[in-house]
């Protein structure tokens, strides 16, 4: 595929100044005269910060590398994680249309793209929402067929399952990636064969899935408020100088108003907290989430109103909707018996 620049460029690019300390940082990591070796996370950052790679944000990392342009260029055209034009503000579709994809359906799939987001690969909705483009095998064969949006894969999907993670998308949501048949992860369509004593349910999704499920990671980009910011080496200080300040909705984080807060406690019982892991849909940072805020056992969740549902769904800062989207109480309930006998 020839890769070319976007026809339409913006005057100028710079990064916010959360990203330009976290890309000074990335240099130091590289002995002196090594420095281009920063050349592809620069890139990516540039492309996280702005959704595509323009040629003034080549330009930018190829100057802050001591690179010509053209050195930069040519690492910014071969790889097709780069973005050469704009795309969905909410999400970019990638369609693995490689063999066991296109045996198992791709081309269909890519037909729900036509359809729903735009006739043609890199083309933006009418919206400005999405786009799409089919890519070559993403290494997920055994779940085909298959499509990368943003930083996870969506696998086992049909027309319908496409059509529907897209209007979810639309509607603010963010579907579970991972197997959308069942499946757990790469094991036998008809179930395990080997290896059967092991325990899978340990958390309700496989590793990849639940990890994006619990930082609610995904379609998100990375948008420079993440720490470190720095390397080690340069100190705690600079990380300091270079974490930004707090965004306006943070100052905010009071308490919401919407339903009834829950009754809380301040530490879990003598015979010490559940395993609220066990809870589908609560991966570790959930769990330390809600203790924190005075959940500590099964039977607590369980009791749970409609009104405190609320209150929870709107205060898990970061996982809103959580409680009702995998149904926390009927789960607690189910697992506070368990304990119960
Ligand atoms: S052929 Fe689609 S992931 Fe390999």
């Amino acid at each position: 595929m020839l890769r070319r620049l976007h026809p339409d460029q913006p005057e100028s690019f710079a990064f916010t100044a959360a990203n330009q300390a976290w890309a000074e940082g990335q240099i130091t990591k590289y002995p002196e005269g090594r420095q281009a070796s920063a050349i592809i996370p620069l890139l990516w950052r540039a492309q996280e910060q702005e959704g595509w790679l323009s040629r003034p944000a080549i330009e930018h990392v190829a100057a802050m590398l001591g690179l010509s342009y053209i050195r930069a260029l040519e690492v910014a055209t071969f790889y097709f994680m780069f973005q050469l034009q704009p795309v969905g503000a909410i999400a970019h579709i990638q369609v693995c249309g490689t063999t066991s994809c296109m045996i198992c359906g791709a081309e269909d799939l890519v037909a729900v793209c036509k359809e729903k987001i735009a006739p043609n690969p890199h083309e933006l909705s009418a919206d400005g929402n999405f786009s799409w483009e089919e890519v070559e095998c993403l290494g997920s064969c055994s779940n085909a067929p298959m499509a990368q949006i943003g930083k996870d894969y969506y696998e086992d999907l049909t027309t319908a399952r496409m059509g529907e993670i897209i209007d979810e998308l639309a509607a603010g949501k963010v579907p579970v990636p991972g197997p959308q048949n069942g499946r757990y992860a790469a094991e036998p369509l008809k179930g395990l064969t080997s290896l059967t004593e092991y325990d899978s349910g340990k958390t309700q999704y496989n590793a990849s899935a639940q990890l994006a499920v619990d930082i609610g990671d995904t379609v998100k980009r990375i948008d420079g408020t993440e720490v470190p910011l720095v390397m080690p080496w340069q100190g705690k200080a600079a990380n300091k100088a270079a974490k930004p300040a707090k965004p306006a909705k943070k100052e905010a984080a009071a308490p919401s108003e919407a339903g009834t807060k829950p009754q809380v406690m301040t530490a879990a019982r003598d015979e010490g907290a559940d395993d609220l892991k066990r809870i589908k849909g609560v991966g570790p940072k959930l769990e330390k989430m809600l203790n924190g805020m005075g959940f500590f056992h099964f039977d607590q969740i369980a009791a749970w109103s409609a009104d405190e549902v609320a209150w929870v769904d709107e205060n898990l800062e970061g996982f809103k909707g959580r409680v009702s989207r995998d149904q926390w109480v009927s789960q607690a309930r189910a697992l506070a018996e368990d304990k119960a006998t």
